[in-house]
């Protein structure tokens, strides 16, 4: 039997939708994680700090007696976001960053920038006062292949953006790129990505062959075997430029199962036996820590949580179940596809 102790990991990339859903998928993610910073992409967005602090309130009053969590809250840049509101987000200490979503490149994103030009006096604010950017590093440019999306999005609009504005602390959220991973890797301490669960897990073969699996759609959509491998060894490199962001983005089945199906996977539930798993088969566990609890942090400019995860591998699979219930409906809980044997234990 093997035991690995690890700082209690957060999630450095979650959605947790408002009302029903909110209350449902909450404690899923408040069982394993300390903290996590909490996706802006609500309907209406989570625009000024006024909408954080509200949001923040709905988190913590649907939170289930007896768990701790807290949610690092960001803000969705718009082409009206006042510089002046961010800085005082950002002082309120509640605000963690602010999430660029190129318009139209993922779920409720219509919102979002189109023209980064109109939103540069808010970069230039965060740059000078060390808040981070999150973005969703996609193009929408419907010229562009949507596996190539990533690639392009790096070249046309991180790179200049990082150019003009050195000191902007910007994390690449959920990279699914080998093209994603070398930008990272060379950024300097400005620059961080996040990795999520399923990417590790997933190539664009397990979404397509053998009939279209709908819970494994997500955006950016999983690329081919070799940008998994790539990911796979950014995670486990000890690399203190990656860490987790799960993206866990619960829909309910219904919208999932659909002739126009969402994105997102939800694995809030298993992210941690999942990940447990995936440092096991690169021989890494002792660098589990590093991705999961500590180079988050460290990143963030936050302390590590003084609690322990304790994970054990077992002779028999971890279980968990199949679906959330919802008031909205079931989510489908991510399914590997293989038998996992690490166990949360405490
Ligand atoms: C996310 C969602 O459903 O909000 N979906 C996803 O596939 N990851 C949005 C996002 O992070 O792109
Ligand atoms: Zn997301």
């Amino acid at each position: 039997m093997l035991t690995i102790t690890l700082p209690r990991p957060d999630d450095w990339h979650l959605h947790l939708r408002d009302g029903a859903m909110l209350r449902a998928v909450l404690p899923e993610s408040a069982r394993h994680f300390a903290r996590a910073i909490i996706m802006p992409n609500l309907v209406p967005p989570v625009v000024t700090l006024t909408d954080a602090v509200a949001y923040h309130g709905r988190i913590k009053a649907a939170l289930p007696e007896g768990m701790a969590f807290d949610p690092l809250m960001t803000l969705y840049l718009t082409e009206a976001t006042d510089p002046a509101d961010v800085a005082r987000a950002a002082t309120s200490g509640l605000v963690k960053a602010v999430k660029l979503y190129p318009a139209g490149a993922t779920t409720n994103s219509h919102g979002g920038v189109r023209d980064l030009a109109k939103v540069l006096p808010v970069l230039e604010k965060m740059a000078e006062i060390g808040l981070p950017l999150c973005t969703h590093g996609e193009v929408t440019d419907p010229e562009v292949d949507i596996f190539d999306r990533e690639a392009v999005f790096i070249d046309t609009v991180l790179a200049p953006l990082r150019r003009r504005l050195p000191d902007l602390r910007v994390v690449m959220e959920h990279i699914t790129t080998e093209e994603g991973v070398a930008y990272a890797a060379e950024g300097g301490d400005n620059l961080a990505a996040t990795i999520t669960t399923h990417h590790l897990i997933l190539n664009r073969n397990h979404i397509l062959v053998g009939g279209i699996k709908p819970h494994y759609y997500c955006l950016p959509v999983a690329k081919r075997e070799k940008h998994r491998l790539a990911l796979r060894k950014a995670a486990t490199s000890g690399s203190p430029r990656f860490f987790l962001g799960t993206d866990s983005a619960p829909h309910i089945d219904s919208l999932k199962e659909h002739a126009c199906g969402c994105a997102g996977c939800f694995t809030a539930t298993n992210t941690m036996p999942l990940l447990a798993h995936v440092f096991d088969e690169e021989d890494a566990l002792d660098r589990l820590a590093g991705f999961a609890s500590l180079n988050g942090p460290a990143f963030y400019r936050l302390p590590v949580n003084a609690a322990r995860m304790v994970l054990e591998k077992r002779s028999d699979p971890c279980t968990w179940p199949d679906k959330i219930d919802t008031e909205a409906g079931p989510v489908t809980v991510f399914n590997p596809g293989f038998p996992v044997h690490w166990h949360v234990v405490s």
